[in-house]
């Protein structure tokens, strides 16, 4: 079947297999952010947003995407780049494998959240996971980062 898969904003005439996952369909497609980690919905890293929505892209499938609105790290450059500099202000930037679905979740944070608590913050980004570091200076930049908008 054919969708229309919109991607960062951009159309595409797509053909999913019926169990294809949006993390397989993206990667093919050049968005090469998207990583796959746990592939079992634990992690984190595969995280893009979907109509508003944060979603693990490895465990929703592509064909539920059509007309849907897909948003991934490529597509928000400069909130990556503010998101980033909060990040390195703290000294705990992340790596280049957890940092992509790390900041789409932030993304989805401050659309669902205004002047979130430290509890809140931490509870919405509970999904993502480094598997090397701390958390406490990523929550407390973010906390910094909404604090100032
Ligand atoms: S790879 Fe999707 S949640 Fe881990
Ligand atoms: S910094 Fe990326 S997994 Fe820990």
């Amino acid at each position: 079947m054919k969708i229309n898969l919109i991607v960062n904003h951009n159309h595409y005439d797509y053909y999913p297999r019926p169990d294809e996952y949006l993390i397989e369909s993206l990667r093919k497609l050049g968005f090469q952010s998207v990583k796959k980690g746990c592939d079992t919905t634990s992690c984190g890293v595969c995280s893009v947003i979907v109509d508003g929505q944060l979603v693990p892209s490895c465990s929703y499938l592509t064909s539920r995407c059509d007309q849907k609105e897909v948003l991934t790290v490529e597509g928000i450059p400069e909130e990556a780049r503010h998101i980033a500099e909060f990040i390195t202000a703290e000294g705990v930037d992340q790596c280049g494998f957890c940092s992509p679905g790390h900041v789409m979740a932030i993304h989805a944070l401050k659309l669902e959240l205004k002047n979130p608590t430290m509890e809140e913050i931490k509870h919405y980004l509970a999904g993502n996971m480094c598997r090397c570091s701390g958390y406490e200076g990523q929550h407390r930049a973010i906390k910094k980062m909404m604090e100032v908008e």
